[in-house]
């Protein structure tokens, strides 16, 4: 399903559907988020994860969604999104660590992402992160009613542009319902009162991607992991989002 053409609405059934779907995700990121220490390996957290899901009895979003090999993205430091969980990659005291992350249920997807500290973490690392969250609250209270894509997009930038940061261009949030990617798109940049009018039952994975330094990307040889050109850190926050006429819900919210 590509993000071109009209957004799919959701009635109330089925923005309960998503909130179940995503706060399974939210759950499942919170406990890898616990086990997040110096000298676990990245593929640890897929294990985990793949645990978890048949715990819950949910399926994996990703898992085979493009060609995608696991269920959880990975990415540490420069890695900007779709790191793939290895077992040579091992974490250590002030890295960062993003976790993306998204299941099936009841035949709805949930999609969320988290960026969190190995350890103690320098201080650009801790502002990057407060940054990005902030970013993407600030975005949320934006996604009402009457409001454009636009004046989500540029809420994010702005936050992040005061900080000295630099949005990433090349991925996008996204519509989100029985396919993980919906019409329509969601930049993370872009200017106020532009874009598509914001109605009640669209649903949108608004998911700030954040770089330190240049927003330049490129993808490693393993067809997936993108990383900052410049190899400055780079950080993920990602919610799915009902938007309703008594306003925004947080449906990846535990
Ligand atoms: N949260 C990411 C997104 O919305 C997850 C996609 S990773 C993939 O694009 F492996 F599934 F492609
Ligand atoms: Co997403």
């Amino acid at each position: 399903m590509g993000l071109k053409g009209h957004p799919i609405l959701k009635n109330s059934k089925e923005i309960e559907i998503l909130r179940k779907a995503n706060a399974i995700v939210m759950e499942i990121l919170l406990t890898l988020k616990e086990a997040v220490r110096p000298g676990v390996s990245t593929f640890e957290f897929e294990e985990l994860a793949l645990e978890l899901c048949e715990r819950k009895r949910v399926k994996p979003a990703f898992k085979g969604y493009r060609g995608y090999p696991y269920a959880l993205c990975v990415s540490v430091n420069e890695e900007v999104v779709h790191g793939m969980p290895r077992k040579d990659k091992i974490l250590k005291e002030g890295d960062i660590v993003s976790f993306d992350f998204g299941v099936v249920y009841d035949g709805y997807v949930g999609d969320a992402a988290i960026t969190v500290g190995v350890g103690k973490i320098s201080e650009e690392a801790r502002r990057l992160l407060e940054t990005t969250e902030e970013a993407l609250r600030f975005a949320i209270e934006k996604a009402r009613v009457g409001n454009k894509i636009g004046d989500i997009s540029h809420a994010i930038q702005r936050r992040v542009e005061r900080e000295g940061f630099n949005v990433i261009r090349d991925f996008v949030g996204h519509g989100i319902g029985r396919s993980l990617h919906e019409p329509p798109e969601v930049p993370n940049y872009g200017k106020p009162g532009r874009g598509l009018r914001l109605e009640p039952g669209l649903v949108l994975a608004i998911e700030p991607m954040v770089s330190a330094g240049s927003y330049e990307v490129v993808i490693l040889n393993d067809g997936w992991t993108a990383v900052t050109r410049d190899g400055s850190l780079s950080a993920h926050f990602e919610h799915s989002v009902a938007i309703t006429p008594s306003g925004p819900i947080i449906l990846s919210q535990v």
